[in-house]
């Protein structure tokens, strides 16, 4: 597996990554993200490649954080902010939900301002491992829409392989939508 380009360090407890030559950590939302939430989910990329509500309110990322403690409490949807370690402000987010019988699915954004950093890249990579290694998950899906080429490229760098086009596959802002999906398994990270 190629290095990454960036250190990766999950929140305490959690796991840890081996560091190359950036810095990125994953760590728990919480409430000194809103005001950096509010901003970055108003990037139409953003709107136009995730499901977040738009308008984007306080109260939507206050709901996010309430839901991700939730959602890891109930250990089905383990949410995270993408932060640079350096500062340990809020790049982006990335979530992986356990859909049941040994499958997970990753989504993320990072914020226009620190796109082309390798941060999605690497968050995506180390929350898949995790999540073959800590929940025993046998698969980690990605979808990405055929014209999120940046999304995509991402999937490749963190080391997923393409299966195939999701025909119709989800509704995204009133529109039946295909997928081209992306999966790393468990024998990637052994092999
Ligand atoms: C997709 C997204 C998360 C990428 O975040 P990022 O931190 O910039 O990703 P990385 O830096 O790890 O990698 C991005 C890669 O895509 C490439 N890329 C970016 N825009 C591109 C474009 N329009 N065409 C082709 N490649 C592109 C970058 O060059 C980089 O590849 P490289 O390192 O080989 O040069 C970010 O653009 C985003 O938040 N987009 C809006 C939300 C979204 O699409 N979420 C994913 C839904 S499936």
């Amino acid at each position: 597996m190629p290095a990454l380009g960036v250190d990766v360090v999950l929140s305490p407890g959690i796991e840890r990554a081996v560091p190359t030559d950036g810095v990125v950590t994953l760590r728990i939302p919480e409430e000194r993200d809103v005001d950096s939430l509010v901003s970055a989910c108003s990037d139409a990329d953003i709107i136009r490649f995730t499901r977040v509500p738009t308008p984007y309110r306080r109260t939507d990322a206050e709901a996010f954080i309430r839901q991700s403690r939730e959602g890891s409490e109930r250990g089905d949807a383990f949410a995270f902010v993408i932060a640079a370690a350096v500062t340990d402000d809020l790049a982006g987010t990335i979530l992986l939900g356990n859909q049941g019988r040994g499958v997970g699915e990753v989504g993320y954004w990072v914020r226009k301002e620190d796109r082309g950093l390798g941060y999605a890249s690497a968050a995506t990579r180390l929350l898949a491992k995790w999540g073959i290694e800590a929940l025993a998950l046998a698969r980690v899906e990605l979808h990405a829409f055929p014209e999120n080429v940046a999304s995509q490229r991402v999937a490749e760098k963190a080391g997923f392989q393409r299966e195939g086009l999701l025909r119709s596959y989800r509704e995204i802002r009133n529109e039946r939508r295909d997928l081209v999906v992306f999966s790393l398994i468990a024998a990637d990270i052994r092999g």
